[in-house]
């Protein structure tokens, strides 16, 4: 099976937020997330990854529940573990749910979830999501140990931290993509799906593509920023050609 690309569309409702956060309603209110998915879906996306925050700050609930309703792809829900969210995805019913760590105060998602140490609380959540039929992602730093827990608490995917790899440089570079390169093996022969996101551009691309068993890529901001000049479906066709020849 090729590699797949799952294309974050959270940016699309950020631009949208920074002119018209109190006038949702308004025929003005663009750019619309749900042309955006239907973009990314002309272009080759394989699914639809967003992230409805606690704080809103860029998906709403929806935003969310229109992607699902009326885009024919599977859709990927991020979200952390609150019952608030929980609540919200019982009724959205998504195909898979990556959870992942959420404070208030970072910029985006900066770090992996701590599967090991939150194990009890997690596992919970991994449950109920479970029962609904909903597939289960843990979004983790390449640490074996996280790994290891991730396949202890029963989920079905883990999605590897590749924000550390891509913003590193050099040899700092070379001992991050041989970190994934580990990780992915052990997420493999513990049977996990291993996927990977964060940060991941056109230009480190070629290098990520060393780390064997990768099913799917997570890819979001350097879509949505190359799509101001060439337009979203042109960028996920630009992508899902670079990810061409990969061998899992
Ligand atoms: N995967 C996860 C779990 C994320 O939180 C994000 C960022 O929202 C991404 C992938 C996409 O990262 P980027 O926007 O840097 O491509």
């Amino acid at each position: 099976m090729s590699l797949l690309l799952g294309v974050n569309i959270d940016h699309v409702a950020t631009l949208r937020q920074a002119r018209y956060s109190g006038m949702l309603a308004s025929p003005n209110a663009e750019p619309s997330p749900l042309q955006a998915a239907d973009d990314a879906l002309l272009g080759g996306a394989d699914s639809i990854t967003v992230h409805v925050r606690g704080d809103r700050r860029h998906m709403q609930e929806f935003d969310a529940f229109e992607i699902r309703n009326q885009i024919n792809l599977p859709l990927n829900f991020e979200m952390g573990n609150t019952p608030e969210m929980v609540a919200m995805v019982m009724r959205l019913k998504p195909d898979f749910v990556c959870l992942v760590p959420e404070t208030r105060e970072e910029v985006t998602t900066e770090g992996g979830l701590d599967v090991a140490g939150l194990f009890d609380s997690l596992k919970n959540t991994v449950s109920q999501l479970q029962q609904e039929g909903i597939k289960v992602s843990m979004f983790i730093d390449p640490d074996e140990y996280q790994v290891e827990a991730s396949c202890r608490i029963g989920a079905e995917m883990i999605e590897l931290h590749t924000g550390c790899f891509a913003n590193a440089v050099d040899q700092d570079r070379k001992v991050e993509a041989e970190r994934l390169r580990i990780a992915a093996t052990l997420g493999h022969e513990v049977n996990l799906q291993v996927n990977a996101g964060h940060g991941i551009n056109l230009q480190n691309l070629p290098e990520l593509l060393t780390v064997p068993h990768l099913s799917e890529l997570n890819i979001g901001h350097s879509l949505i920023a190359r799509s101001v000049r060439v337009g979203l479906t042109e960028s996920v066709k630009e992508m899902r050609e670079a990810m061409k020849g990969y061998a899992l």
